[in-house]
């Protein structure tokens, strides 16, 4: 069973695994007005992946005899300067998720909780992953700088990103 302060923990990191699904819907919507269809697929992929990491807490609580409390998700910015601010913006985020997944791991380390040790350790990898993907996309369009060609050319590529139900269905 759940200690409560882990229980209110994972409940907190919840609403902020469905933040960050609504962060990266609203970078889609923004994307898709700019006219970048390739970079809006890959934050609304991004969305979806959210959407799950919060599912996967969400079952986490209820199986370890938890009570799973929603809270009101705040509003996210609706606009950005540019792609490369935007995509910045992404690493900064995943930053924070990593240091809010780490300090919850040290709770359920202190709490003696094995099970959401080893819940834990799956988000641990996937942050690796996380911050990587948004790293790489911050140095490519460092390296795109002012090209339009170039811009075109990566939206095209982060266009080509699918969701995890697809990739299931080519293996
Ligand atoms: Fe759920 Fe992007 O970390």
């Amino acid at each position: 069973m759940l200690s409560k302060a882990l229980e209110e923990a994972i409940n907190e990191q919840i609403n902020k695994e469905l933040y960050s699904a609504y962060l990266y819907l609203s970078m889609s919507a923004y994307c898709e007005a700019e006219s970048l269809p390739g970079f809006a697929t890959w934050m609304r992929v991004q969305a979806q992946e959210e959407v799950e990491h919060a599912m996967k807490f969400f079952d986490h609580v209820n199986n370890r005899g938890g009570r799973v409390v929603l809270k009101a998700i705040e509003m996210p910015p609706p606009v950005w300067k540019s792609p490369l601010e935007m995509f910045e913006q992404v690493l900064g985020h995943e930053r924070k998720v990593t240091g809010l997944i780490n300090r919850l791991y040290e709770l359920a380390l202190t709490e003696n909780d094995y099970a959401t040790q080893m819940e834990l350790q799956w988000f641990i990898t996937e942050q690796v992953e996380e911050e990587d993907n948004a790293g790489r996309v911050v140095g490519q369009l460092k390296r795109v700088g002012d090209q339009p060609m170039g811009l075109l050319m990566l939206d095209r590529q982060l266009g080509e990103r699918q969701g995890q139900a697809a990739e299931d269905g080519a293996d």
